[in-house]
């Protein structure tokens, strides 16, 4: 059993996370884990970094062999060797997509921030448009409203599944449906799983296994940042069936940073080979008791409302009922707890609000809020 109560110390660790929190300010907010990293890539990590040689990388077909081994007994599906093609993380395959395509792209609101930066990044036109969601804070993509804004020059639509931040993991019907729009409308589905074995429902299906037509037009990106709590280790990979949209993308990404070095090589490999297997099961656990707890807190709340969370560490909460343009700073002042705005992601009024650390560091930041809002609340009337 891995102990997940314990508090690693983060000092020295060069976490953005933490570097930006001071005195007793509790950071619940960058998509990062309070948790060490899996100890399996740790100790790979470390004895490579024992070793004194450190040249050019080379990434073995090995590698390959482990993440297909991994798909098929994780989701059930096949992968060829030749589909997969390293990037650089996800975020720089996502813009090789892109750019491939050129012309407009397309995605749902709310949406993790980096992605609604890269039109600016990729130099390419955006159109946002709104999920929906219903009276019980269920959050589905607007196929009707997806539909309506459609023109001949939008080439591509970018999917987010597990979804950051409002945390559905797409069932297969809502897959199906977005892929018979996107075959129809000849769009190109680019599909963020970065949060893919987050997954705390165990329905994620990749999006390239979800049909033939998915399969056919597609680029499907995912890496082991986040479930094994490495994305200061930067790496992925594109699963792409298509031959030619697969020639595209590599031809796109000739010239960007190399795909990965000698260290993260070493994680990667014990990230899909099966030695992390049960602490991620372990952790999906641990995180699941999390949210439970969190929901059921946030519930207690009347100002606050959150959809439920099915995968990725992260709580969508609907802070409208404190009246106020900016939660986060609510919260970072009367609370001294940390959440992301939800102004990056699309909505103020809004907080992202991260449940991924050992539950005593979880329980306080849900004290301290519900106090705040107390206070508040009392201090209204
Ligand atoms: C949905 C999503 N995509 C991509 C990333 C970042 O990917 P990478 O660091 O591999 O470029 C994140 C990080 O939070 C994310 O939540």
């Amino acid at each position: 059993m891995y102990d997940f109560d314990q508090f690693p110390d983060r000092a020295g660790s060069d976490s953005v996370k933490w570097h930006e929190v001071t005195g007793s300010i509790l950071p619940m907010w960058v998509a990062d884990m309070d948790f060490e990293s899996a100890p399996p890539v740790i100790k790979a990590i470390q004895e490579r970094a024992a070793h004194p040689y450190f040249g050019y990388p080379y990434t073995q077909d090995l590698l390959k062999d482990h993440v297909i081994a991994h798909y098929k007994k994780k989701y059930g599906v096949t992968i060829r060797p030749e589909w997969i093609v390293w990037v650089p993380s996800v975020i720089p395959g996502v813009v090789a997509a892109l750019q491939m395509m050129g012309g407009k792209f397309m995605y749902s609101i709310p949406m993790y921030d980096h992605i609604r930066n890269l039109h600016a990044e990729a130099k390419l036109p955006v159109v946002e448009v709104p999920m929906k969601r219903d009276e019980n804070n269920h959050y589905s993509m607007d196929m009707d409203a997806l539909e309506a804004v459609l023109s001949p020059d939008i080439k591509c639509l970018i999917l987010c599944n597990p979804h950051n931040p409002v945390g559905r993991v797409y069932t297969k019907e809502e897959l199906l449906r977005l892929e018979a729009f996107c075959t129809k409308h000849h769009l190109l589905v680019i599909s963020d799983e970065i949060h893919c074995e987050l997954d705390l429902e165990d329905r994620h299906i990749p999006y390239f296994a979800v049909s033939d037509d998915a399969a056919a037009y597609s680029v499907t990106l995912s890496s082991a940042g986040k479930i094994c709590n490495i994305p200061g280790l930067p790496m992925g990979f594109a699963i792409i069936t298509n031959e030619s949209v697969r020639e595209k993308f590599i031809s796109r990404q000739d010239g960007l940073q190399p795909c990965g070095n000698v260290i993260t090589l070493a994680a990667y490999e014990k990230a899909y080979d099966g030695s992390c297997d049960q602490w991620k099961e372990e952790l999906r656990d641990y995180l699941r008791e999390n949210r439970d707890i969190a929901e059921a807190r946030f519930a207690k709340i009347p100002e606050i409302k959150t959809p439920h969370n099915e995968g990725t560490y992260l709580l969508w909460l609907d802070c409208t009922g404190l009246g106020t343009e900016d939660p986060a700073d609510f919260f970072l002042k009367r609370a001294l707890v940390k959440v992301s705005s939800g102004k990056i992601y699309g909505y103020s009024r809004y907080v992202r609000f991260n449940y991924a650390c050992p539950r005593s560091q979880l329980i306080e930041a849900l004290d301290r809020m519900e106090e705040a809002v107390d206070i508040w609340r009392k201090n209204k009337k």
